[in-house]
């Protein structure tokens, strides 16, 4: 199983912040925000990993992240992403990476409270297709939601006006290797964007999607609120309360 953080993008949301330096070097309490999705991955049991970066301050997570040392890992692997293409064009750079072999990939900005290797070992285990973690939440309109049939998701809408149900679909996905040739097929969306939703649907057409719902809090750093939030949750985890 390989690993993919994916940490492009410019972050204008999040401007002035962002103007000189990429949002996923921003602080989260104690650490910089692209080392929790790293640490995540690997107490998943995920360690040959593929950092995807992009904007004007790419070689800053060299500088940071190096071999990996602080994750205990031996090498770290980089590839920049040139433009803001979205998730599955930065996904696409990761193809010769990747291989034959499955991938798990994780959004720079997502946090989650629980680790995640019970879903990791679970797809390991499924012989092909997808899987994704889904979260209830109060602001379901800000992501992708998932409409369930059953035990079935039956499809998935990008930060739908009117939303289905209240389950976002979080920043971890996994998948087969197949995944790349999805991603050839893709065209840009609205927002110009190459999309992770549509990609989704393409395994859920397929019948070949899985999901888990994610135990524990899970934040993501999108906006201010979403950032401030992040910092509160993780300085919780470390008992500071004010
Ligand atoms: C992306 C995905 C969305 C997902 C979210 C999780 O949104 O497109 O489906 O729910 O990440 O953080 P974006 O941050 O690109 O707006």
């Amino acid at each position: 199983m390989k690993g993919v953080v994916l940490a492009g993008g410019l972050g204008t949301r999040l401007s002035p912040l962002t103007r000189v330096t990429n949002k996923h070097l921003l602080p989260v309490y104690n650490e910089p925000m692209i080392y929790y999705p790293i640490r995540t991955l690997v107490d998943a049991g995920v360690s040959d990993i593929m950092l995807v970066t992009g904007g004007n301050n790419a070689g800053e997570f060299l500088r940071l992240i190096g071999n990996g040392e602080d994750f205990g890992l031996k090498h770290m692997n980089y590839t920049y992403q040139k433009n803001e293409g979205g998730i599955a064009e930065a996904l696409a750079l990761t193809r010769h990476f990747v291989g034959d072999d499955k991938v798990v990939v994780m959004l720079g900005d997502n946090f989650v409270q629980e680790s995640i290797r019970g879903a990791v070992d679970a797809f390991r285990a499924q012989p092909k297709g997808a899987k994704i973690f889904l979260k209830e939440v109060e602001n379901p309109e800000e992501f992708g939601v998932a409409e369930l049939d059953g035990d079935k998701v039956s499809r998935i809408i990008e930060k739908p006006a009117d939303p289905p149900t209240r389950f976002a679909v979080i920043g971890i996905y996994m998948y087969d290797s197949g995944v790349f040739d999805i991603c050839d097929t893709l065209k840009p969306s609205a927002r110009g964007e190459l999309e992770i939703t549509d990609v989704n649907n393409e395994y859920i057409r397929r019948g070949d999607m899985t999901y888990d719902f994610i135990e524990g809090w899970w934040a993501d750093c999108g906006s201010f609120e979403a950032l401030l939030r992040s910092n509160n949750l993780v300085a919780r985890e470390h008992g500071v309360t004010d």
